[in-house]
């Protein structure tokens, strides 16, 4: 069977690492990863995005650094959540491997316009795609879905109350995104926490592997346990971008969605970067967003412990 072609899209800090290890440990074939930037700098992520392919030891993508400013707004990074080095503060040494020649755009272009069934994850705010629907939108149509990990629909969090940091970030390239007409599957905060969160006891788990990559899992997201712990007096690490690799992974994680016309808020200064979803289909409007609802947390979990094996 033919393996399923992805490109990653990355602002990589340390819930993108793992997420970076899973697709490069799993059956997917990756034929690029593509930073942006977003949780940090630009060089921060390209950094990351090739300290996490080390730790993956599988096989190395060609890296391509992209965007290092949102298209309108002035960047702000999540160092508070993730560490200064973006990996708990960590500071892995220097990883043997180069990026790539060229923009991160350019190469998702090439890529779309001479291959097909190639679908695009993206873990990061959304400015590398929205640029390249920019430049060629006939040839960004041949992307089959985007999986991407983005907004809420009802729960809050602490980028804003009503908006999620990926799209938050970078409101004007989501918007590009949304109304693409590219297929999307949208992994929301929701699904991401609760059942999804990882506790005391997986983190045991993961340290009793007695592996570089189980002991990588919990060192790289220590600052974002602390961050829990401090900020909402919760012990886990919360896992976003490891759970929407999961459903592209391995899409019978997913349990329950919804098929919503998606719009986002640019104009308010409260509520910038707000996903509406118009679950009552009151626009009339053909969705734009397959939005999921519910995972299977324990296979999201058991893929998590088999990665880091
Ligand atoms: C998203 O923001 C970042 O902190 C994470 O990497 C994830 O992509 C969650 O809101
Ligand atoms: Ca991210």
């Amino acid at each position: 069977m033919n393996k399923r072609k992805y490109i990653i899209d990355t602002d990589t800090a340390s819930d993108d690492a793992v997420a970076l290890v899973m697709a490069l440990r799993s059956d997917l074939d990756i034929l690029a990863i593509t930073c942006t930037a977003g949780n940090l700098s630009l060089a921060k992520t390209t950094r990351n995005a090739r300290l996490s392919c080390k730790f993956a030891d599988t096989y190395v993508p060609p890296i391509y650094a992209g965007s290092d400013r949102p298209l309108v707004k002035t960047l702000v990074v999540g160092e508070n959540v993730h560490g200064s080095d973006g990996l708990g503060d960590m500071f892995y040494p220097e990883p043997d491997i180069k990026l790539q020649e060229g923009h991160a755009v350019d190469a998702i272009l090439e890529i779309a316009r001479t291959q097909d069934d190639v679908g695009l994850i993206t873990l990061g705010p959304l400015t590398n795609v929205a640029m390249a629907i920019l430049l060629d939108p006939l040839a960004m149509r041949k992307i089959t879905h985007i999986i991407a990990m983005g907004g809420q629909y009802r729960m809050t969090n602490g980028c804003t109350a009503n908006a999620e940091f990926n799209i938050w970030v970078d409101g004007e390239a989501a918007k590009i995104v949304l109304e693409s007409g590219i297929p999307i599957t949208m992994v929301p905060l929701d699904v991401c926490y609760g059942e999804a969160e990882i506790t005391a006891d997986d983190r045991n788990t993961l340290r009793s592997l007695k592996t570089a990559r189980g002991d990588f899992f919990v060192d790289c997201n220590r600052h974002l346990l602390a961050y829990n712990q401090r900020s909402y007096a919760k012990d886990i690490i919360s896992m976003p971008d490891p759970t929407a690799m999961a459903v592209a992974i391995d899409p019978s994680i997913v349990t329950s969605y919804v098929d919503v016309y998606t719009q986002i808020e640019l104009r308010s200064s409260l509520s910038y970067g707000q996903l509406i979803y118009d679950f009552y289909n009151r626009h009339k409007k053909i969705p734009n967003v397959r939005l999921v609802t519910k995972i299977d947390a324990q296979k999201f979990k058991q893929l998590v412990f088999k990665t880091a094996e």
